[in-house]
């Protein structure tokens, strides 16, 4: 091939994997398998390797960039990043609803979408290509977190509004500055904390935490390791051949963007609040943590005659859900001997209902973080539940407490085989090391038959 033919191949290659990038991390809708996106990955790394001249910034090769020494610089909003009034109940959704209207002289129709639990960030495209991305920092400056959102698989390096997609409506999007909440889905929060939980490293308080703690992360590659995500949710200054909220973020979605697809468009604030109160239970089947619903006024002349305080916009609210948090009796602390032999310390509680089920278990996690949070059997203790991550035992209330409550101790022989518990350097947990312990047994063999491994469906494990 001759040069010219090489760099149109490097330029079709870019776009399609961009195409197969979109449609695997945005749309979680895959239209090739995973082997012919190897093959065209391949394709694109061997020819980069060979004219590095044709490497460009928005090339899926490119998604890693250099690691930070020092502190990252700083960077200035041209519109300040504010925060969300709160309200927690509907009264006070109605109220707000009255005073759009009081200002309107109208019934605006609001949009209602989840209020991620995530950690706010900005991202300016220039001709289409990412160029900067920052944190919200004090609202006004923020840090420049550029190369560790490029990091992340679902934020597009190139819009695409050149590719086959195009629309010219979408010719105005190219420049554009987008916002939106940066999460770790829950899954690998999961995944994570038990890998630090085994390496003795400190866990991540919650999913929100762990994603703020990997976007100022200095090396962009351990952020690609963390499997982030990232959802618009906020055009800061829409371009003007655009009405209103609900149509912009269905046609940034279309340009590769990754935007929420449970917006409602509502008429009417009871549509609004009836919308919130379906997602209460629902939002934790999300991948991520939503901790209320935000309603806005849809339309952008609407918003704009309504503006802004100094800390929120006027024209939106957010409706916080009831907390996931309460406190109840630690009776007594169990333990669980996992696949592998790792003792698990498990609280069990006087049931509480949270967060619409009961609870009477709660990880505590391991040994060391028991003597750490200093919960001690008989203490009154907070209690956290996040949709489907078992719920965990926060902290121990010590103005409860009566002088009977008892320090625990980890015995040293196994509560289910009595072999000797043992510990490695290094390592925060405790194990049973004797092959023959028949809770591993168990774990081993469910394993075995589970959905990432053989999947022996009917093999029902107690
Ligand atoms: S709209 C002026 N929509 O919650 C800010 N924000 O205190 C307009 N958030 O800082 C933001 N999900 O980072 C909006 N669907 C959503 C949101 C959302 C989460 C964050 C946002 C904001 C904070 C509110």
């Amino acid at each position: 091939m001759v040069k010219e033919e090489i760099k149109k191949r490097v330029i079709e290659l870019k776009k399609d994997i961009n195409y197969h990038n979109y449609r695997y991390y945005v749309l979680n809708d895959p239209v090739v398998s995973d082997y012919e996106y190897d093959m065209l990955m391949t394709e694109l790394k061997e020819f980069e390797t060979k004219y590095p001249d044709l490497i460009t910034p928005d090339s899926p090769t490119q998604r890693i960039g250099e690691e930070l020494i020092g502190k990252f610089s700083q960077v200035e909003h041209t519109i300040p990043m504010l925060s969300l009034e709160n309200t927690y109940s509907y009264e006070e959704v109605h109220k707000f609803d009255k005073r759009m209207q009081r200002e309107l002289g109208t019934k605006p129709a609001y949009t209602v979408e989840p209020k991620i639990d995530g950690f706010a960030v900005s991202i300016i495209y220039q001709d289409g290509i990412l160029i900067q991305a920052s944190t919200r920092g004090n609202g006004i400056v923020g840090d420049d977190i550029t190369n560790n959102i490029r990091a992340i698989k679902s934020v597009p390096l190139r819009l695409l509004g050149e590719t086959r997609h195009i629309v010219s409506l979408h010719k105005n999007l190219m420049n554009i500055e987008v916002r939106g909440e940066v999460v770790m889905p829950k899954n690998s929060f999961d995944r994570i904390n038990k890998e630090r939980e085994q390496q003795g490293e400190p866990c991540f308080a919650n999913p929100r935490n762990a994603a703020a703690g990997t976007i100022k992360h200095l090396d962009p590659k351990v952020v690609a390791k963390r499997n982030l995500d990232m959802i618009v949710h906020t055009i800061p200054d829409p371009p003007e051949n655009f009405t209103d909220h609900y149509t912009l973020l269905i046609e940034l979605s279309k340009i590769g963007l990754k935007t929420n697809p449970h917006i409602k468009l509502c008429t009417s604030i009871e549509e609004a609040i009836e919308f919130c109160t379906e997602w209460e239970p629902a939002r934790w089947n999300l991948p991520y943590e939503v901790d209320g619903m935000v309603i806005k006024v849809n339309s952008f002349a609407y918003q704009k005659q309504l503006g802004f305080t100094i800390k929120n916009p006027r024209w939106a609210v957010a409706y916080k859900y009831p907390a996931t948090q309460i406190t109840t009796k630690l009776e007594n602390i169990i333990l669980q001997v996992g696949r592998t032999g790792t003792i698990t310390p498990v609280a069990v509680l006087a049931p509480v209902r949270l967060g619409g089920v009961t609870v009477s278990r709660a990880t505590l996690h391991n040994a060391d973080e028991i003597a750490r949070k200093d919960i001690r059997v008989g203490d009154t203790v907070f209690i956290e539940r996040s949709g489907e991550v078992i719920p965990e035992v926060i902290k121990p209330v010590t103005d409860n407490r009566t002088g009977e409550e008892k320090v625990f101790i980890l015995p040293d022989h196994c509560p289910a085989c009595g072999s000797k518990l043992v510990r490695y350097e290094g390592e925060v947990a405790w194990r049973c090391e004797n092959l023959s312990c028949p809770p591993q047994i168990e774990r081993r063999i469910g394993h075995f038959a589970s959905r990432n491994a053989m999947d022996i469906s009917g093999l029902v494990m107690s």
